[in-house]
């Protein structure tokens, strides 16, 4: 049987992993892989996490099954977390799922039984598994504008006007915050624009927001999700707790329908469950554990935030900080570092330039040109831009 197959194709991000892993180099720089690192290029488990982690430890009685739902205290604060104060809470279901790519799957495969015509449009570019997990469901993928190269911002008029062909029952997937892997987010006109067009067209609106935090803050991250949210009829929403929570290894997620009403969106849970139980059946329950242990407790909840602020805020200086340093060296061309969001920007920079900085430099980034500030070290910021205007130069 398996001599039938041919190599899967190597996963670009991972096997950058692999090849920094092996460069010998000291001074290599690893801008690849999507994991926050701290000013040590370290990923550590956070300190509200660990002492979470302790109360689970200590508390917990038996590791019978979670159920197919999954923890619902868990799924009530993911849903406080995302949809804050607004009113489509009242008509809001979740489902604990493996990571937001567990929901992602889970979700796609609703649609397929929903609306087996319908298409998905993501963003062009989007992040890198949106497109396999929907054709892996079964669905139909069509591309939106979105980034514009000239501007390394949001062409918010070409979005739009791509958007003019999604039909009714259609499906589009929109990035809540931090546009993996651009950095450009929408503005919140562009939320009430999109609101109003999902209205007139009756696209469904599919949220993926997985780095609720990482942007302007855990309110501010949300609030174009939320706008919509309390406006169209029915919303997909995948959210992760891999990034704010550093919980990644541990797969937690949660996949939350916003129906016309709660029986509506009920009817949506019923057939995850379904779903989830011919996937995985339940999903994995520490991370869930951890999350809501955290956010049930006062303390550990301003803790975990306060937690979140620092990288939020280290992620924002290191942007600043290259801006500066490329102004430094009288470069006024990577400004747009400093509007981008959450973990990446999108540097424009060409599949030549990637590879020799790479090979001449020992500076790791993903061949779109996607880096990761969080893999950034404020004192070695110079020492990148002269690499990348050596690169440039030569170019
Ligand atoms: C936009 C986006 N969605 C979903 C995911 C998957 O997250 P998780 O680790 O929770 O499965 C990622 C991870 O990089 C992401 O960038």
């Amino acid at each position: 049987m398996l001599s039938t197959l041919t190599p899967a194709p190597l996963d670009p991000i991972l096997s950058l992993t692999v090849a920094f892993r092996e460069d010998q180099r000291a001074n290599k720089m690893d801008l690849g892989i999507g994991v926050y690192k701290d000013e040590h290029g370290a990923t550590p488990v956070m300190a509200a996490v660990k002492a979470s982690q302790e109360q689970v430890f200590a508390t917990q009685e038996t590791k019978a099954y979670v159920g197919l739902v999954g923890r619902e205290g868990f799924n009530r604060f993911m849903i406080d977390l995302v949809l804050g104060d607004s009113a489509a809470k009242e008509r809001a279901v979740g489902l604990q799922t493996p990571g937001a790519s567990g929901a992602l799957r889970m979700l796609a495969d609703l649609i397929r039984r929903a609306t087996p015509s319908a298409k998905v449009w993501i963003s062009n570019p989007s992040y890198v598994n949106h497109q396999p997990v929907m054709e892996s469901a079964g669905l139909v993928v069509e591309k939106y504008d979105y980034f514009d190269p000239e501007t390394k911002q949001v062409n918010e008029a070409a979005m739009l006007a791509s958007l003019e062909h999604a039909s009714a029952g259609d499906v589009v997937l929109l990035h809540g915050c931090c546009h993996n892997p651009t950095g450009a987010d929408i503005s919140f006109d562009a939320w009430q624009q999109l609101t109003e067009m999902a209205l007139q067209r009756g696209f469904v609106p599919f949220v993926d927001i997985a780095y609720q935090g990482f942007g302007d803050g855990l309110e501010q991250d949300a609030a174009g999700l939320r706008y919509m949210a309390e406006r169209v009829p029915e919303m997909l929403i995948a959210t992760s707790c891999s990034k704010n929570f550093g919980l990644y290894r541990e797969r937690t997620g949660a996949a939350i329908i916003v129906g016309k009403t709660l029986d509506n969106a009920r009817l949506g849970l019923g057939r995850l469950l379904q779903l989830a139980r011919s996937t995985y059946t339940m999903p994995p329950d520490h991370g869930a554990a951890i999350v809501e242990t955290i956010l049930a407790d006062d303390q550990l909840k301003a803790q975990w935030l306060s937690e979140l602020n620092v990288m939020q805020q280290r992620l924002r200086s290191l942007r600043e900080g290259l801006v500066n340093a490329f102004h430094a060296r009288d470069c006024f061309d990577f400004d747009f570092i400093a509007q981008h969001k959450g973990m990446f920007s999108h540097t424009g920079l060409t599949v030549e330039q990637i590879d020799a900085l790479r090979d001449e430099h020992g500076i790791y980034m993903v061949g779109d040109g996607r880096i990761n500030i969080a893999g950034l070290q404020e004192e070695r910021l110079a020492e990148l831009v002269d690499a990348i205007l050596q690169v440039i130069q030569k170019a």
